[in-house]
């Protein structure tokens, strides 16, 4: 069995089949749904639970680990990749109380129809004991719903932050292996859920810095014994000043009139020095594309014109990030169009919440001629001085 401690287990699914969450997220490396057991001396506790469609898995371990009764179910989350389990765990546990705050309560009894009388209501700060072991409750709201919470295990000083610092990813290891690829995963996850809010997150990590931390269990992913290594990614992720010279090249092209602007385009970034990732959006791995958005100074949008505006496809990544409210600095659009357009307008129009400086479009009447390679030249070399302004060339 999987121990954090004396007497802490972790009893959770791995679920390395997943490929999809929320019909919406890629899920390359699967995911996992922690769980925790803590038999303290005098009451046990269940924190969290597992996706509803992992339920047997989830009770496999609790037999396992020799789960006879448990007085506590702490739910931190009411999404029901943690909470979906609890009605079965409160049938298997009847005398078990759900222990959470007062906004995740009304949650669950809305998501999972639970009764009033099945819960216990903490405060933020409150304690519970459970004998020799004590758990605190540590609200850190919205990551990325309103009622996220954590819990601080004091004696063993680990803290169970659920989808906070979590990364997407099926591992065999309870604790992080690989550094670089688990710090990947959870830019990833930090970048496709809990970027639009990172003022709050900048609170919640407030808020930890006077725990001493042996360990961050996330319901998600390995869990870190050197809690330095994913509180300082986050402490970069959410500055606003730190943006990488980095240029997101994302595009889509019918006739290859945009193709052929995204390529000349991203050359001419390149030969100034300044950093560049193409995305292809028909079929691009949108994951991929957020990683990049948690720290790119600029973004740039291709597309053809379609029924005189854009490319679906490039309006999907304009609906995007506007949803993700990137600290990006500065957007550029290029495309093409055949008799008129209103692509420029219309994703305009689609990114009201990006803070971002937006330079002078260049649009191709049919296939590029020497004036558009011009104009992607001379936006290329204003990207670049924009990015040495920042100093980041
Ligand atoms: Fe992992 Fe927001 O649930």
């Amino acid at each position: 069995m999987r121990t954090l401690a004396e007497r802490v287990y972790e009893v959770g699914v791995q679920d390395w089949d997943r490929r999809l969450f929320d019909e919406l997220i890629p899920l390359p490396d699967g995911t996992s749904y922690n769980a925790y057991l803590i038999k303290g001396s005098q009451k046990t506790a269940l924190l969290d639970t597992v996706d509803p469609a992992k339920t047997e898995l989830l009770v496999d371990h609790l037999v396992r680990v020799g789960a006879d009764s448990i007085d506590y179910i702490i739910s931190h989350h009411a999404e029901q990749d943690h909470s979906g389990s609890i009605p079965d765990m409160l049938l298997m546990y009847p005398d078990a109380k759900v222990v959470t705050n007062p906004k995740c309560k009304a949650m669950l009894m809305d998501h999972l129809q639970l009764e009033e009388n099945q819960f216990i209501e903490v405060q933020d700060g409150q304690e519970l004991s459970l004998g020799d072991k004590t758990l605190q409750f540590i609200f850190t709201p919205w990551v990325h719903w309103p009622e996220t919470m954590s819990t601080w295990l004091k004696e063993d000083r680990i803290l169970f932050s659920c989808d906070f610092f979590g990364s997407h990813q099926a591992c065999s290891t309870l604790y992080v292996q690989d550094e670089a690829k688990v710090l990947e995963a959870a830019k990833r996850y930090y970048g496709e859920i809990m970027m639009p809010f990172r003022s709050s997150i900048r609170g919640n990590l407030k808020k930890l810095e006077g725990l001493d931390i042996a360990a961050i269990a996330p319901s998600h992913g390995p869990v870190y014994n050197r809690p330095s290594l994913i509180v300082d990614a986050y402490r970069d992720w959410i500055d606003e000043e730190k943006v990488k010279n980095h240029v997101i090249m994302a595009y889509v092209s019918m006739h290859d009139s945009t193709r052929k602007m995204t390529e000349y385009f991203v050359d001419a970034l390149m030969d100034r020095g300044v950093g560049v990732k193409q995305f292809n959006l028909t079929g691009a791995d949108i994951g991929e594309l957020v990683i990049d958005l948690v720290d790119a100074a600029t973004v740039v949008i291709g597309s053809p014109t379609v029924l005189v505006g854009p490319h679906p496809s490039a309006l999907y990544c304009a609906a995007l990030v506007n949803v993700l409210r990137p600290k990006t600095k500065h957007l550029g659009i290029i495309g093409s169009f055949g008799w008129g357009s209103k692509m420029v307008d219309q994703i305009i129009g689609m990114l009201s919440t990006l803070k971002a400086e937006v330079f002078e479009p260049v649009l191709a009447k049919g296939l590029p001629n020497e004036q558009a390679y011009s104009e992607l030249d001379a936006l290329a070399e204003k990207i670049a001085e924009k990015h040495k302004a920042l100093g980041l060339m």
